[in-house]
């Protein structure tokens, strides 16, 4: 009825209503109120000061406006400055002409000698009158639309590297835990993943607070697909039409909150990506992650889709028959927010991609304290090669190289749609395709003459019976797991020197085969 509505208050508001048309809401020390709408304010008991004008206890009423076409209005408790007094009486007396005896009561409990007890009422001047006879302007007060959070809230969480977007999305997520028992998070960030080794798309349901990073609680996802790189340049049709079937994977009855992740790259193509997702998943809010003075890219706003480039979809030209079936198809809306970040990242991302992989393998530790045991130490689990596709995935690998390429080498565990059928030996993929992945291994040897792959993964063995490819990407194994592990007797395996990085060509896939030396480091 006081046409206003709380945007936001530093700890939970007292409010006392009488018969709906006064608001009494006491403050307590130098917390605020922050509200749209317009109201006659009245300080009953303390002080209050808003845009800088104190309003003392007893002074007389002022209007405030707090328009939708500006910044909102903040009223902040300063408490008085007469201490010496006996604040419950005196407020209780106060309070007489304005409230019940039963709510009064109950305020004045809350009463100490800092708080400030505010009352406000409706307010209705020729100038709102006239203003809101006006079509355009009739909202002009009205408190904002509030979309209802714990129906499909479907956020899409976007900004450029190092501005605090993981961070971010992890409170965002506990915040909404607070409110909800589950989450859905749908992982588009190939390079931060949040619950998976990077290089990885997936969709999770979260059901516990995330209270650590990313390596710190790596689960398996309810659906996955192997990308197989940190970065989505080289095939942006797969990265697109992944997200797009992880998200037709999601039960779509479901009435639960869903935090996209997006890839920290926000220029040229990287943008337009961004533009597809918006237009092709039911996106309620974006938001817009930027730190700095400089933008690091458009405004996402629905205005700016309504004409921007992507790169899969396009705007609508303008031919008329265009605007003419444009009118069936009403624009997209969603509420976008810009978050300006005073966060300058702490960038280690290959220490994080590392950090997730080691998280990822710790999984094959037992779960009694004790020793640790190294990864050459465990028994795998033996794979016929005749059953078991291999492939790798943006890049050829000659039919002969292919057991170099994959030994010793992170695979993802992954579940082709075709049956894969041996003519006597291994089964190698001309051209690996992207599909559902349930898991990580490290394929530690081959026997050939047998045809064996020896397999090492954290995964289910009910779950790996419908395993009957292996993915190779980038994503390559930790140098540490191969170089640091105790217990070593002899040359070390799968380890060396003795390579030539000035070959053309050489180490397009086992690049850090060679990393013993430092200063071979960072040499492509
Ligand atoms: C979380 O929920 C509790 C009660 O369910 C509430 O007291 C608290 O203010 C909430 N916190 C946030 C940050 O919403
Ligand atoms: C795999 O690597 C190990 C250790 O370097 C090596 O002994 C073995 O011959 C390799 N297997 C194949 C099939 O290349």
């Amino acid at each position: 009825r006081c046409q206003t509505s709380v945007l936001e208050s530093h700890c939970p508001l007292d409010v006392q209503l009488k018969q709906l048309l006064y608001l009494s809401i006491l403050l307590t020390f130098l917390q605020t109120l922050c509200f749209r709408g317009k109201c006659i304010v009245t300080c009953l008991y303390g002080r209050v000061e808003v845009m800088g004008f104190t309003i003392d206890e007893g002074q007389k009423s002022y209007p405030l406006f707090s328009p939708a076409s500006h910044c909102p209005l903040t009223l902040r408790a300063l408490g008085h400055t007469d201490y010496v007094r006996d604040d419950r009486t005196e407020a209780s007396n106060i309070l007489e002409d304005y409230l019940s005896a039963a709510s009064r009561k109950k305020l004045v409990k809350k009463v100490t000698p800092t708080s400030s007890i505010i009352l406000l009422e409706p307010l209705e001047t020729p100038l709102t009158h006239f203003l809101s006879s006006f079509t355009h302007l009739s909202e002009l007060f009205s408190p904002p639309v509030v979309r209802d959070i714990d129906g499909c809230a479907v956020i899409l969480v976007c900004g450029v590297k190092n501005v605090g977007k993981s961070t971010f999305i992890r409170i965002l997520i506990n915040t909404l835990l607070n409110h909800t028992s589950n989450v859905d998070y749908l992982e588009g960030d190939l390079g931060q993943t949040e619950f998976t080794p990077p290089g990885c798309l997936s969709l999770s349901t979260v059901k516990e607070p995330l209270l650590g990073p990313p390596f710190t609680h790596q689960v398996t996802p309810d659906h996955m697909i192997y990308y197989g790189q940190s970065s989505c340049e080289t095939d942006l049709d797969g990265y697109l039409e992944s997200l797009k079937s992880l998200w037709r994977r999601r039960p779509q009855s479901r009435e639960i909150p869903v935090i996209i992740n997006t890839m920290g790259w926000v220029k040229g193509l990287g943008f337009q990506l961004l533009v597809d997702l918006i237009r092709f998943l039911p996106v309620t809010h974006v938001v817009q992650l930027s730190h700095g003075v400089s933008t690091q890219c458009s405004s996402l706003t629905p205005d700016f889709l309504r004409m921007a480039q992507g790169y899969q979809t396009h705007p609508p030209s303008q031919t008329a028959l265009d605007e003419l079936t444009e009118r069936h198809c009403p624009p997209k809306t969603y509420t976008h927010l810009n978050v300006q970040s005073e966060f300058r990242g702490v960038a280690r991302q290959g220490t994080q991609r590392e950090l997730s992989l080691l998280g990822y393998l710790s999984q094959l530790q037992s779960d009694d304290p004790g020793p640790i045991r190294p990864l050459h130490t465990l028994t795998p689990y033996q794979v016929p090669s005749t059953a078991v596709a291999l492939g790798v995935i943006h890049c050829e690998v000659a039919p002969s190289h292919m057991f170099y390429a994959i030994n010793a080498s992170l695979v993802g565990l992954c579940c082709l749609a075709e049956k894969v059928t041996s003519k006597g030996g291994p089964v190698i993929l001309s051209q690996a395709t992207l599909c559902p992945c349930v898991g990580f291994g490290v394929l530690r040897g081959i026997d050939t003459a047998r045809g064996l792959y020896f397999l090492l993964t954290p995964v289910d063995p009910s779950v790996l019976r419908n395993v009957n490819c292996l993915l190779l990407g980038t994503i390559s194994l930790p140098s540490c797991i191969l170089t640091e592990q105790p217990g070593f007797e002899g040359e070390m395996p799968y380890v060396t020197a003795d390579y030539s990085f000035d070959l053309t060509g050489a180490g397009k896939i086992r690049v850090f085969k060679g990393l013993m030396r430092p200063s071979l480091m960072g040499v492509k």
